[in-house]
């Protein structure tokens, strides 16, 4: 940043936008014009800490603010505004904890709506930076900043002389700034009641008093003053010889130097905000009780600050792969490619211990076989919890937080995490020689943007990596853009919610921590020494130098997974004689394969002539209407009816999922109803296909109304077969197109099977009914036949008898 600020300083002159607002306002509208919205197209954004104006908060903003305003009214299509837009931006990170005195806020002229603004303030060219006093009244137009030069530090001192410039109301939350006296001192502890006092000594042209009391302005129990080195009773006192110097003067009159690197404005603020007692306003003191704590309901585990866990890297992977990638019931398009991406970075980089890369390759070969173009979480699932067993590979389950432990449950762990991961992979890539520099971070990009459950965090993300993930052009590069965007996040984060108060966001790392890697340009300015940072990140996130405290042993975690692949197992068995019963008894519902014929004949006889009425009665139903107004019992329609059997012609061969569903229909499998249910069947279907041409109509309206009616084949088996057994389908109006449409499919399936086999069974108890009706004819006329015969042979035997008595009686 700052370096661009240089750049923008010398390319650019000194002079802001020549004053050609009625030609800017011809540009405007051809603009306004091309732009959709001027606004959205501004230079700042809100996570740039500066506050946005627009007509309706610019009042609010300026007008009787407790805190002084610098104001920044350019336009978004100027070329200087661009250029200085980042050192503006850079001014807000640098001064941000000084928000409650003075604030930095913005707006963006060439936007329509807000005109009228910048025309009340008079503002002629762009980039005009306006300072407004706290209290300002509603006709104060701010005092311009004359001439300045585009570099944070110059614009910090311009704020601080407006600052000063104040002469009623002082902002109420701006300490004093004008230099003490050995006096104020004297009476110091009688008057304030604070824990340290830090007093910097300084020459009169120096600035850095000023700016390290307006950087612990949040701070509690601290309070600082600046003394000119002319103030000779002090510096005296104190034994003063090196300005500038910072001293910490106590109650007893006793003091001490603030020991720091350099002495200079970032190392003294960093030193003093860390002061024992002193704490963010409105946060809960002390980190003396900090290994103490438990206010979280696992043990707490005390850590190393300075190092960097496996157990984290871990509980990261599994909250990442089973929580918050579970959210994606598919992936397909741009959310698998960045499923592939992200995979595939941790398959490469992960300096994992040999049974999660073994895992994690696994996964990795898989989805990159993958080609259907979207896969389930399910199937995803299975692979990362290895349902094939692959050996020696597990990723363990459950958080185990440890680097990343939060005094609060809300606090850290996960985020923490994440960020840890990709510091350590990038720095993995770094030092295995990966290919491409932005292997790892696009891979990070795309996960953030859209598996991240922290919407706006990722939108953030996503700007920062829009607006400069491009120059990053080596593997090292990459480990310090990351480095110093997580940076960014940690200034803006400072001091918000969601900051644990016992891990306060720092600038990292710490002077403490690598001192190194801190150093400051000639003017005093702190400037981060880039070649040291980088072996420091190089080391610190490197694999050699993880912990592996706390992690349960790879054979505990083998022993985890084999456990639950058993209790899955088992789980299945026990499923498994279920079925295993159902297709026994299916088996012997079976008909015998050679069925005694004449058992058969007679009852099948019988039945034909039952049944046959109400065959005939649901015919003539059908003839009546198309069953919809109909007060009848039978709620489903014969479209349907029809529409169900047509799906059958189609599909003959039966299936498996006909078996399981026949699971209920055990009850109806002796050969009575077989029979019953085959004329039934055969008597709808003759009704039903003499009405096909006139009906088919009103099948395609019926077909089309989603969800169908709840019982359609169901019923449609149970009219025409007598199958109670078959359960209705619920008619759940959220049950999607495609589930029902499967779910018809089954039982469709189901009704396939029936439907096959009694077309098998049918088709020789057709034949036989026909031949014995005929049999049964020539059986009739065979006996009428014999018993005429009969009758005329008695008849010719009594006729004989009585001729032969008479001849008997003649002869004597
Ligand atoms: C991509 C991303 C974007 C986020 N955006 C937001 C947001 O917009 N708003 C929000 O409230 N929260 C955001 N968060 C969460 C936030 O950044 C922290 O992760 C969270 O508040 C927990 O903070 P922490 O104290 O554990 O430290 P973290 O910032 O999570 O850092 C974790 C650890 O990394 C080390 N570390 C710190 N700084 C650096 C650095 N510059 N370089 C290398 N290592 C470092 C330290 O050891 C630290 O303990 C984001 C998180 C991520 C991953
Ligand atoms: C300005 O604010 C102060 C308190 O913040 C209030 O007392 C005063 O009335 C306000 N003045 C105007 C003009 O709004
Ligand atoms: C200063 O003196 C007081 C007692 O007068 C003592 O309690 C305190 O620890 C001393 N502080 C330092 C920094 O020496
Ligand atoms: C913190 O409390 C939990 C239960 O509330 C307990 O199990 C745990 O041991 C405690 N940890 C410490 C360090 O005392
Ligand atoms: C923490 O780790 C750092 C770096 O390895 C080491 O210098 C320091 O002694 C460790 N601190 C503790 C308390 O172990
Ligand atoms: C990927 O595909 C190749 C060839 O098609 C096959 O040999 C390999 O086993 C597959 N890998 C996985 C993990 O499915
Ligand atoms: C990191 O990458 C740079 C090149 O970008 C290379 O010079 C350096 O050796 C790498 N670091 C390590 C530790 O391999």
């Amino acid at each position: 940043m700052a370096r661009r600020g240089g750049r923008a300083t010398s390319r650019f002159s000194q002079r802001t936008c020549p004053g050609k607002v009625a030609e800017s306002a011809v540009w405007l509208s051809l603009w306004l014009l091309l732009a959709p919205s001027a606004a959205e197209a501004g230079l700042y954004t809100a996570s740039d800490q500066i506050l946005l104006l627009s007509p309706g908060n610019v009042e609010a903003a300026l007008i009787n603010s407790t805190a002084a305003m610098v104001v920044e009214f350019y336009a978004s299509w100027c070329g200087h505004c661009i250029a200085f837009s980042p050192v503006y931006k850079s001014l807000a990170r640098d001064i941000k904890e000084w928000k409650p005195a003075v604030n930095l806020a913005a707006i963006d002229c060439a936007a329509e709506d807000n005109r009228k603004v910048c025309t009340n303030y008079r503002i002629r060219g762009y980039p005009t930076i306006k300072f407004f006093h706290a209290y300002s009244k509603a006709d104060s137009a701010g005092l311009a900043f004359k001439d300045f030069s585009r570099d944070v530090r110059s614009l910090r001192h311009k704020i601080i002389d407006k600052l000063e410039s104040h002469v009623e109301a002082w902002p109420p939350a701006c300490p004093p700034l004008e230099p003490t006296s050995q006096a104020e001192i004297d009476i110091f502890f009688e008057t304030n009641n604070v824990q340290h006092l830090a007093l910097i000594f300084e020459d009169a042209k120096s600035y850095i008093g000023r700016e390290v009391t307006l950087d612990l302005l949040q701070f509690e129990n601290v309070a600082v003053r600046r003394v000119l080195n002319t103030e000779a009773g002090l510096v005296t006192k104190l034994g003063v010889t090196e300005f500038p110097s910072c001293y910490l003067y106590y109650p007893g009159g006793n003091f001490t130097r603030l020991p720091v690197n350099i002495e200079a404005r970032t190392f003294y603020s960093y030193a003093l905000q860390r002061l024992p007692g002193v704490v963010r306003s409105g946060r809960p003191p002390s980190f003396t009780t900090f290994f103490h704590i438990n206010t979280t309901e696992e043990p707490w585990r005390p850590f190393n600050k300075s190092r960097v866990y496996m157990s984290d890297l871990e509980s990261t992977l599994h909250y990442s792969l089973r929580v918050e990638l579970a959210a994606q019931p598919v992936f397909k398009g741009e959310a698998l490619r960045s499923l592939k991406k992200y995979i595939s970075v941790l398959a490469k980089y992960f300096p994992g211990r040999p049974v999660v890369m073994n895992l994690l390759k696994s996964v990795n070969s898989w989805l990159q076989n993958e080609t259907s173009g979207q896969i389930s979480y399910e199937a995803f699932k299975d692979i990362l919890e290895n349902s094939a067993q692959i050996p020696n590979a597990a990723l363990p389950e459950g958080v185990r937080w440890v680097g990343c432990q939060g005094s609060q449950p809300h606090f850290r762990r996960y985020p923490c995490g994440v960020w840890t991961l990709f510091h350590v992979l990038t720095v993995q890539a770094n030092s295995t020689g990966g290919s491409d520099p932005l292997e790892v971070l696009s891979a990070m990009r795309n996960y953030v943007q859209n598996f991240f459950g922290c919407r706006p965090c990722a939108e953030h993300f996503e700007n920062m990596a829009m607006e400069s993930l491009m120059e990053v052009n080596s593997l090292s590069s990459a480990v310090l853009w990351l480095w110093s965007r997580h940076n960014r996040v940690n200034n803006r984060l400072a001091g918000a919610l969601s900051e644990d108060p016992k891990f306060p966001k720092i600038q990292w790392p710490s002077p403490e921590m690598c001192s190194a890697c801190h150093t400051v340009k000639e003017n005093g300015e702190h400037r981060w020494n880039r070649e040291q940072v980088l072996p420091f990140l190089l080391s610190y996130f490197s694999s050699s130098s993880i912990l592996t405290d706390y992690l349960e042993s790879e054979s505990q975690i083998l022993e985890k997974q084999k456990k639950k692949h058993v209790g899955q197992q088992l789980a299945l068995l026990a499923q498994k004689p279920v079925e295993r019963r159902i297709r026994e008894a299916l088996d012997s519902s079976k008909p015998p394969p050679s069925p005694q014929p004449t058992v058969q004949e007679e009852e099948e006889e019988e039945e034909e002539e039952e049944e046959g009425p109400q065959d005939e009665a649901v015919a003539d139903e059908e003839e009546e209407d198309g069953g919809e107004a109909k007060p009848e019992p039978t709620p489903w329609s014969k479209a349907e009816v029809e529409a169900g059997r047509g799906w059958r012609l189609v599909h003959r061969k039966p299936s498996i999922v006909g078996m399981r569903m026949r699971e209920q229909q055990e009850d109806i499998v002796d050969l009575d109803s077989f029979v019953n249910q085959h004329y039934r069947a055969k008597a709808l279907r003759l009704a039903a296909s003499s009405r096909v041409k006139q009906r088919s109509l009103q099948r395609q309206q019926e077909q089309e109304q989603e969800p169908r009616s709840a019982f359609e084949l169901g019923m449609e088996l149970d009219g025409g077969l007598g199958m109670v057994g078959l359960q209705p389908l619920e008619a759940d109006p959220e049950l999607d197109v495609g589930r029902q449409r499967k779910r018809l499919q089954k039982r469709e399936l189901s009704g396939r099977f029936l439907d096959g086999e009694l077309n098998h069974r049918g088709r020789w108890m057709s034949v036989l009914s026909i031949g014995f009706s005929k049999l049964d004819i020539s059986l009739c006329v065979i006996l009428y036949f014999l018993s005429s015969m009969c009758l005329l042979a008695m008849y010719l035997f009594f006729k004989n008898r009585l001729r032969l008595r008479r001849a008997k009686v003649a002869l004597p």
